[in-house]
């Protein structure tokens, strides 16, 4: 017969043990929650109750239901106040030592049928099991932060954890609300295990000074539509938590990925845990509050500091694909003019009829007048000769991924755009310092990385090369903002901001899916529910197309040569079979069509 569980106890009340003591006591659960000494319980108290009083600003819960679950929540500094306890949940800190010396303890002091969970996000759950007399009983219950928003819940399964507990496990899991995921006893489970590789290669890229705390984090925000930027997530994490998991995953992999950037470890001895203590990349007007305030680092907008910048007024577009005609839709649209440079009158009259369409549709949705948009028509004209970009102040090239093909515009622009005018890249993947080379102004050439539809998607990575001038960044930054983009700033190499930050993570999925660990659907689900990113890995692969994905990991390998980074032989034996993702119809999932 399953198990009841009316009374459950939860050692640690730090965010994730106070997390988890509400979840179970909203569902109606008797909590025990146990901490150290005083000063511990009147901590987990306080987050409690103020996660709970969010809960009830955001009409998540009223008053009564709010009074309701406290009351169902009692305080102990002694782990013997849980001999009567159908279920203990552990949520002390990473240390297997202390977590083993919990566990003795509460096989003396629980009944022998009692199942002993630990929420540990990185330590071996067998390791932890073996130091009681039950390890069958014993189970990992992870949960995700802030866990009475998150919904995932992974559920490790060691070699001896008996079936009926993580039935039992499960089925409590589907009464809180949340969407538990069954895998085995492995560094990282799923999610810790793709997203710390991506966070500590984040905080690397600021130790690096490659890019601001707050270019860094809008360029995940935007670029991918995460809720947060890895800075932003390692502060609400802890960063001493963050280094204990990926101290944890290191020695296992002995992935040089997963060696913690030395930052973390300078900031925590500083006392820089994140928002626990106030202060991590960002500073919060208090401990634990969610709210972050200026400090001496918090960058001024580069506009402000675009004195000297350069007049933009009108903007030359080279190129006919869904790039160019979406970047010359968000000129025209915020009214500028704009000229769309094709190899033929065809193609370009071709590509601005692609223009048409998209603004079309816009007026049937509503969103445009049809006035609007044919005063932003009017601004458009074509070119087939570079000759007729020479009056503008901003050339964008937005031809092939191909470094011949854009050096050979580079070179052309160079004869006849006017001195002074700004040339910009789109390139994604290519060097920008290698079309600034084909022309005889490097200081005027720059990147603007736009994301696909540009028409839609906030994010420009503006990327400078050692040969740009100042005052081309600083036009560069204000034209985007002018157009309604968020620029953010980084250096020229290889994936720039976010696919050097994207890719490697895709690339570790699928070596997890390589590696038998988990499922493809339970990887995005862990991604997705865990991490409230808006697509799993494998769905975004097979719309990125697996073709181009294995494009950036290797031009992101060739660049860094980590051996972490090299493309998984699953993705290439993908893309040699012409599974490409859901443009071939088949890719890591199979979509019946082509769609
Ligand atoms: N109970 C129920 N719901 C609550 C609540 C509570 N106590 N407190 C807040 N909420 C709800 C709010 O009502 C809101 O819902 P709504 O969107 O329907 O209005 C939602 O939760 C979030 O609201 P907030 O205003 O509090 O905050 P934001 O909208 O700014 O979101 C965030 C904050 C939830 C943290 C979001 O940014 C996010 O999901 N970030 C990603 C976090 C993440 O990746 N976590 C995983 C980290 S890894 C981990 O935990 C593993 C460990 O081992 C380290």
């Amino acid at each position: 017969m399953a198990r009841e569980f009316n009374t459950v106890g939860v050692v640690g009340l730090g965010t994730m043990g106070a997390g988890i003591a509400e979840v179970l006591a909203r569902a109606g659960i008797a909590v025990i929650g146990v901490e150290l000494d005083a000063e511990g319980l009147a901590r987990g108290r306080g987050h409690i109750e103020h996660s709970t009083s969010r809960a009830v600003a955001h009409g998540k819960l009223d008053e009564s239901g709010r009074t309701e679950l406290l009351d169902r929540i009692s305080y102990t500094t002694s782990l013997s106040d849980l001999t009567e306890v159908d279920l203990v949940v552990e949520a002390i800190p990473e240390q297997l030592e202390r977590k083993a010396a919990v566990f003795q303890e509460l096989e003396q002091i629980c009944r022998p049928d009692v199942i002993l969970a630990s929420n540990t996000s990185s330590l071996s759950v067998t390791e932890i099991g073996v130091h009681t007399g039950r390890p069958g009983k014993v189970v990992g219950v992870h949960f995700f932060n802030p866990a009475p928003v998150l919904k995932l819940v992974e559920v490790v399964r060691t070699v001896v954890t008996e079936p009926d507990v993580i039935f039992d496990v499960v089925d409590l899991l589907h009464r809180l609300g949340k969407e538990p995921v069954v895998i085995g006893d492995r560094a990282g489970f799923i999610a810790n295990a793709l997203l710390f590789g991506y966070l500590n290669h984040a905080a690397s890229m600021y130790e690096a000074r490659y890019a601001t705390r707050e270019d860094l984090d809008a360029a995940m925000r935007h670029g991918c539509g995460y809720p947060m930027g890895p800075l932003a997530l390692l502060d609400l994490i802890g960063l001493d938590t963050a280094y204990e998991i990926l101290e944890t995953m290191y020695r296992q992999s002995r992935n040089r990925l997963h060696a913690p950037a030395p930052i973390l470890k300078q900031m925590i001895t500083a006392g820089l845990l994140g928002r626990k203590s106030g202060r991590g990349f960002y500073s919060y007007d208090a401990p634990d509050s969610p709210t972050v305030v200026p400090d001496a680092e918090t960058p001024r907008p580069a506009t402000e500091s675009a004195a000297g910048g350069r007049e933009v007024q009108r903007v030359g577009v080279v190129g006919t694909g869904t790039m160019a005609t979406g970047i010359v839709e968000v000129f025209a649209k915020r009214g500028m003019d704009v000229v769309l440079r094709a190899r033929s009158a065809d193609k370009a009259d071709a590509a601005i009829a692609v223009v048409r369409k998209s603004l079309d549709r816009q007026v049937a949705k509503g969103r445009l007048a049809e006035a609007d948009r044919d005063a932003v028509l009017g601004r458009i004209g074509r070119a087939v000769e570079f000759e007729e970009l020479a009056d503008c102040d901003l050339v964008i090239e937005a031809v092939a991924e191909d470094l011949a093909i854009k050096q050979a515009v580079f070179g052309a622009l160079d004869e006849v755009v006017k001195p002074g005018a700004i040339l910009a890249t789109t390139t994604s993947s290519l060097p920008v310092i290698a079309c600034a080379a084909a022309t005889t102004r490097p200081a005027d050439v720059i990147g603007l990385h736009f994301f696909n539809p540009a028409p839609v998607m906030k994010l420009v990575e503006v990327v400078r090369t050692i040969s740009t001038a100042d005052d081309v960044v600083a036009s560069a930054d204000a034209i985007c903002r002018k157009v309604g983009k968020h620029p953010v700033h980084c250096g020229d190499r290889a994936g720039f901001i976010v696919n050097a930050l994207l890719f490697p993570y895709l690339n570790d999925a699928v070596k997890m899916l390589e590696a038998h660990y988990a499922e493809a659907d339970d990887i995005d689900v862990a991604m997705k529910v865990g991490c409230g990113l808006p697509m799993g890995p494998f769905e975004l692969l097979d719309v990125v197309g697996l073709d181009v994905s294995l494009a950036i990991e290797r031009t992101l390998f060739n660049e860094y040569r980590d051996p972490g980074l090299a493309p998984a032989p699953l993705l290439e034996h993908l893309v040699t079979a012409g599974r490409l993702g859901r443009k071939t119809g088949k890719g890591f999932r199979d979509y019946g069509r082509s769609a």
